[in-house]
């Protein structure tokens, strides 16, 4: 049987991802929100794993992202660390974390990263309070990861998860914004919902790493939400997704088939039952 070299087992440090870009490696990033799973994204190498409050949606249906809370980042960041110990861990900033004042955001920011373990937290928007509060938490030595385009927690500005920075004037706001969320120290940025074009553009720009969801090929690295990807949410049909697996399917399937099996006396069977006097 062939050998197969372990993979280095430190895990990475945020400047390590400019040097991917630098190298022209596609960063292959997924959402995750427990251990079970992050287990699983460790063990197949992914290069970062986001614990984005996507969680809201697809693990505590909600309708959006906005009820999430700090606390809940805090106990599922923590619960995807525990299962991905040799990963990059970024946690989103949820709902108005980011927006009372930088000192609150500094001190959401710190819990995350001193209750989880996490390397880094994602804040969304590009406007000038939100640089300035990038800039702060980096002051601060806390990795920050931009977020732009669709940005789900201003959901009600933008008037629906729909495509931005089309027309002239959005895509030079966005390539300004991006901009200045790098000299502020961004780490890496995510877009979200861009014509390829204008993701490409930004990419070309910038020298930290873009990182596209429905934002085209010429991003540097990609990032989807992992139960969308493994098909365990069939209604959800955007153009951007594509699923690499039925898990939906597989998890029915499975489901159908105990339910026969207890339904018919087919299970337990004697290999699934204890004896008296054997340990
Ligand atoms: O919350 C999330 O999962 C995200 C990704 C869609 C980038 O922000």
């Amino acid at each position: 049987m062939t050998e197969i070299p372990a993979r280095p087992r430190t895990v990475p440090r945020a400047p390590d991802f400019r040097v991917m870009k630098e190298e022209g490696r596609p960063i292959a990033v997924l959402t995750c929100y427990d251990a079970l799973m992050a287990g699983i994204l460790d063990g197949a190498g992914v290069d970062m794993i986001l614990v984005g409050d996507s969680l809201g949606q697809v693990v505590l249906g909600h309708d959006s992202t906005l009820p999430v809370t700090v606390d809940d980042m805090i106990r599922h960041a923590g619960a995807v660390v525990r299962g991905a110990p040799h990963t990059f861990v970024v946690v989103d900033l949820p709902f108005m974390a980011a927006r009372v004042s930088e000192e609150d955001t500094l001190r959401s920011a710190g819990r995350i990263l001193r209750e989880t373990g996490a390397r880094a937290v994602k804040l969304e928007g590009g406007d000038p309070r939100a640089v300035a509060t990038v800039r702060r938490l980096v002051e601060a030595g806390i990795p920050v990861q931009g977020h732009l385009g669709l940005t789900p927690q201003s959901v009600h500005t933008l008037g629906g998860y729909r495509v931005q920075g089309r027309g002239e004037e959005a895509a030079r706001v966005l390539l300004e914004s991006a901009r200045a969320l790098e000299d502020a120290g961004c780490f890496s940025v995510v877009l979200e919902l861009v014509p390829g074009p204008l993701a490409r553009e930004v990419s070309e720009a910038l020298r930290i790493p873009v990182i596209g969801i429905g934002a085209g090929a010429h991003c540097d690295g990609q990032v989807l939400v992992l139960p969308d990807a493994l098909g365990l949410n069939p209604g959800f049909t955007p153009r951007f997704l594509r699923r690499f697996a039925d898990l939906h399917g597989e998890a029915l399937r499975g489901v159908e088939a105990y339910l026969e099996a207890v339904r018919d006396g087919s299970f337990p069977g004697p290999e699934h039952t204890f004896d008296a006097d054997s340990g």
